[in-house]
């Protein structure tokens, strides 16, 4: 088999949440140029309207959709198969980070809103998908987004977000072994620190300058630099790859 890192994504229906963030749009404009038919879900109307507007391919579909409420994920799935036939591909993208001064900044409201949007969302938007998965008997491949804070803890007022990340390995790493029968792969993408609106919210210049110094590559990366080890893993390339982390950060943290 050639290598190319479109194998096997041409004629894939993709769900993107998250998919008019700064990462979350690379990705989906990735499938897209892949052959993939990509649904964007995000929260804003205009904004994932836009994208499905730039995209190449299609017919993509642009979802407005807030992924709190749990009850209607089976329906945002259903809407997704509907219109493409089938769903082979899960990228969960969408987070929220609510970066706080101390520790003793976070609120409960801020706890919460973490919780529900990067963990428990996430957790029941697999469940959906891989239902719909393990029915159609053709497996799958779902995708994480985790956080380098998983790992570090993060600090001060980012301590609840990392553990909501800290979530995401754990589930990723129990979905992958309890949906391997069904071959459904789940794997997740850990970025340290990428450009977007995300990461620079509460950081000044000095802020972003000490993080920066602390990346072995000496940047932070492009949105479009977290898109390649998504592709990959959703690829025919990554078949044999499941409950894996890999870890996208130019070397500030390795593991
Ligand atoms: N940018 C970084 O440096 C960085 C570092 C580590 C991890 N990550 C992770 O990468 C992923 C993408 O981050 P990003 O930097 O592109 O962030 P971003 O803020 O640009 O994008 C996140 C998207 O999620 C959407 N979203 C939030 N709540 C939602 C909800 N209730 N329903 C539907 N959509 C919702 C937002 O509207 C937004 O478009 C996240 O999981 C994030 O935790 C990013």
């Amino acid at each position: 088999m050639a290598f190319n890192i479109g194998s096997g994504l041409e004629g894939k229906s993709v769900i993107v949440t998250g998919g008019s963030g700064g990462i979350g749009r690379e990705v989906c404009l990735a499938f897209a140029a892949a052959g993939s038919r990509v649904a964007v879900v995000d929260v804003d109307e205009a904004s994932v309207k836009a994208l499905v507007a730039e995209m190449e391919g299609g017919p993509h579909l642009a979802i407005a959709h807030d992924l709190r409420p749990v009850a209607g994920h089976a329906a945002l799935v259903e809407k997704v198969t509907n219109a493409f036939g089938k769903l082979d591909v899960l990228v969960q993208t969408a987070a929220v980070l609510r970066r706080r001064p101390s520790v003793f900044d976070v609120s409960e409201a801020d706890w919460d809103i973490q919780h529900d949007v990067n963990l428990k969302a996430s957790f029941f938007l697999c469940q959906a998908a891989a239902r719909v998965m393990r029915d159609q008997g053709s497996g799958g491949r779902i995708i994480n987004f985790t956080s380098q804070g998983w790992m570090s803890g993060g600090f001060g007022g980012s301590v609840a977000y990392a553990a909501t990340k800290g979530g995401i390995v754990s589930m990723t790493r129990g979905l992958a072994r309890s949906l391997a029968k069904e071959r459904i792969t789940v794997n997740a993408v850990s970025p340290g620190a990428a450009d977007t609106a995300m990461m620079r919210s509460g950081m000044d210049e000095a802020a972003l300058a000490a993080t920066v110094a602390q990346i072995p590559l000496g940047y932070m990366a492009a949105p479009s630099e977290l898109a390649g080890s998504v592709l990959f893993l959703a690829s025919d390339h990554a078949g044999y790859i499941t409950g894996a982390t890999i870890n996208v950060s130019g070397g500030w943290l390795m593991y």
